[in-house]
């Protein structure tokens, strides 16, 4: 479908050196790009994007309600990571806007790295290495075992869990798992109903739930003292969810023979500031700064996963993939026919009557609705109409002008 503006006229800004292959695969669908190195902030932020109808960011450009009411032409953010606490989603919601991004991108990256870290806790790798870059010679047999036959408990099998599953499989892992929520088990892995049962059955026990009210502290004293001796322990999820403390004690008193953690309770903004943690020091304790899905492989699955979000979205109205408004999935439409419909796509606040007042301004028209989706969540609904092409100005005259409405786009 083509828009009703010429896609070379919509300009995307990208800020925070967005993999390129995002901007490239954006400009191969014919729009202008505008990518950016680091990422903006004030006036120097307001300026670049005031006149822009995408924008697309990483975690650290913040789009708060005042900077989004700046964009009158904004179409869709995208934020090109998995979290989007650094929009404000509900200014963005209230004004139309479409915010997108990509949760599932990274996930092979995150279990890779978690399978790495299976091994080189049970080969006592990094302390090994340390001694040698030390100078010192320390060849031994003692502490090291081969991952073949242990067992791995699994918390939160979802996409991630489930992908580290696989793998350790492939490497002769024993594979328990443990979820809220019934999972179908891959290979000949075996879910636990009891975290407790899990916890005292693994010989290395790997986090992967979100961060929620009901896993922060998930993993405390508690929970790590069911843990078999000279067991290991990986958070690769969020720093709530492990006691930190309860571990670097276990860790201490010989417990837990190792640990990897790649997030923290309280993580530093930027690369390069200062950080402290109680396991700092510690033999056998992998720590990295949460790099579990920073690969240019998830990058560049991150910008193409977004980029085809938003030109989805600019191309046919689809919200599939937003987090902040109701997704909307529709219909091809036929390429270039002459007799195609016009679609109208509505944003407007969800109070009753809405939906009947567009059907009385077709009524009124005498316009000829070819089909119509609608979807609701929150204060937001969305509702798109393929019309008849000859009737689609004075309709969206009629619709622009219901008090509710929040934006009307027409595609044709
Ligand atoms: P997901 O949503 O696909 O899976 C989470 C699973 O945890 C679900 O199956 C859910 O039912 C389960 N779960 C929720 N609460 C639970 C509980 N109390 N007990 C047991 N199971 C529970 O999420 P995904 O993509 O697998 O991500 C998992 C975690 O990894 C998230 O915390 C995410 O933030 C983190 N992550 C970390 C990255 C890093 O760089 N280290 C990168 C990407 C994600």
């Amino acid at each position: 479908m083509r828009t009703s503006f010429p896609k070379d006229r919509i300009e995307i800004v990208l800020l925070e050196s967005v993999h390129p292959d995002g901007a490239g695969e954006l400009e191969r669908i014919g729009f202008t790009v505008r990518p950016h190195k680091g990422a903006l902030e004030g006036d120097a932020l307001a300026d670049e994007i005031r006149r822009a109808h995408v924008v697309g960011v990483r975690s650290k450009t913040r789009l708060g309600a005042e900077v989004l009411a700046g964009c009158e032409r904004l179409l869709a953010v995208g934020c090109f990571c998995a979290g989007t606490d650094q929009v404000d989603l509900d200014a963005a919601a209230l004004a139309g806007v479409p915010v997108f991004n990509a949760p599932f991108s990274n996930t092979r990256s995150v279990a890779e790295l978690t399978i790495a870290e299976v091994i080189a806790l049970h080969r006592r790798m990094t302390e090994r290495s340390d001694a040698l870059h030390a100078g010192r010679w320390e060849k031994s047999a003692a502490g090291s075992h081969e991952v073949r036959g242990r067992t791995l408990g699994i918390i939160g099998y979802g996409h991630i869990g489930a992908q580290v599953s696989v793998l350790a499989e492939a490497m002769g892992m024993r594979v328990l798992y443990h979820d809220i929520a019934t999972k179908l088990a891959l290979g000949n892995a075996r879910q636990i109903g009891s975290l407790d049962e899990l916890m005292s059955s693994s010989d290395t026990v790997t986090v992967h739930v979100p961060d929620s009210g009901v896993t922060r502290g998930l993993i405390g004293a508690a929970q790590i003292a069911r843990m078999k001796p000279g067991s290991y322990l990986i958070n690769n999820a969020r720093g709530g969810v492990v006691d930190m403390q309860a571990l670097a004690d276990a860790l201490r008193s010989g417990r837990l023979a190792g640990a990897a953690l790649d997030v923290f309770p309280d993580e530093p903004a930027r690369a390069g500031d200062a950080f402290t943690c109680p396991l700092q020091g510690m033999p056998n304790v992998i720590l990295t700064p949460h790099i579990g899905g920073s690969t240019v492989e998830a990058q560049r699955a991150i910008a193409l996963d977004v980029a085809g979000k938003i030109a989805r979205f600019i191309d046919t109205g689809s919200t599939i993939g937003a987090v902040n408004v109701p997704e909307v999935d529709l219909p091809e439409q036929p390429a270039d026919a002459p007799d195609r419909p016009h679609r109208i796509l509505n944003f407007h606040r969800n109070v009753p009557g809405v939906l009947g007042q567009i059907h009385k301004a077709a009524a009124d028209l005498g316009v000829n609705v070819a089909g119509q989706y609608l979807r609701t969540m929150g204060e937001i609904g969305y509702v798109v109409i393929d019309i008849d092409p000859s009737d689609t100005d004075a309709f969206n005259e009629r619709l622009r002008a219901i008090p509710e409405t929040i934006r009307t786009r027409v595609l044709w």
